[in-house]
């Protein structure tokens, strides 16, 4: 099963994704996740390239650069574990993708956008996505103590555009779980139980 997150930086991904890890722990179920982009050796040198790196970025190079890592990750580790049955989490996936470069930077026409994730992604689609849906100036107060990479030096117009693009997604597809992230952490982990277990029962 693959089971991914999504949503504008500071929604809460990171912190819901170790509370689900850990409940599938201590059930006994064995988890592997992976952030995006990363999670290989080669994935890891892209993902500095893309967020520690202060020299201009062409937006093509970006998109081609976030494709480039996911497909290694997909092939080297996200392929094999899902044949082998393992269920992954993924903290980003193509959405992101498509809500950043396609809505966000508008680096090319999401119908190419599209082409180009199931290229990098190997034809891979979630079973479920959870949507953590937040507005921009309230993810704004929960990172704004820390250290921005150069995707978050973007601006407000570019989250905001980021933002509209996952409620467009998660409006055209059925296995986005669109959650209300501005709640308590508790809240939010419980919801997002219930949608899995709803989800395996049927
Ligand atoms: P993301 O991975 O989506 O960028 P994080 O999980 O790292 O988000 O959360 C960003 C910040 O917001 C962290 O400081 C975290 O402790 C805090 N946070 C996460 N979830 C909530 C929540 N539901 N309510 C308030 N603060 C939260
Ligand atoms: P990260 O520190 O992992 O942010 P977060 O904790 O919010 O997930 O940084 C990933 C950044 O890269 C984030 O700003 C979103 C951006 N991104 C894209 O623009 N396109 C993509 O395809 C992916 C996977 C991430």
């Amino acid at each position: 099963m693959l089971i991914t997150f999504e949503g504008i930086d500071g929604c809460g991904k990171s912190t819901q994704i170790e509370k689900l890890k850990h409940y599938f722990e201590k059930e006994g179920t064995t988890v592997r996740l992976f952030r995006e982009p990363g999670g290989t050796e080669l994935s890891e040198k892209i993902r500095h390239l893309l967020l520690h790196d202060d020299g201009d970025m062409d937006p093509v190079t970006e998109l081609l650069l976030f494709s480039a890592a996911r497909s290694q990750l997909i092939s080297e580790k996200v392929l094999p574990l899902l044949r082998e049955g393992s269920v992954v989490i993924l903290d980003r996936f193509y959405d992101s993708t498509t809500a950043y470069q396609g809505f966000g930077r508008q680096s090319a026409p999401l119908n190419e956008i599209e082409t180009l994730n199931a290229l990098a992604t190997h034809h891979t689609v979630p079973d479920v996505t959870f949507y953590l849906r937040i507005s921009p100036e309230d993810a704004a107060l929960r990172t704004a103590g820390s250290e921005k990479d150069r995707m978050e030096k973007a601006g407000d117009q570019f989250f905001k555009k980021v933002a509209a693009g996952y409620d467009q997604l998660a409006e055209a597809n059925e296995r986005f779980i669109t959650i209300d992230a501005a709640r308590s952490v508790e809240e939010i982990h419980a919801e997002i139980l219930t949608h899995l277990k709803n989800r395996v029962s049927s």
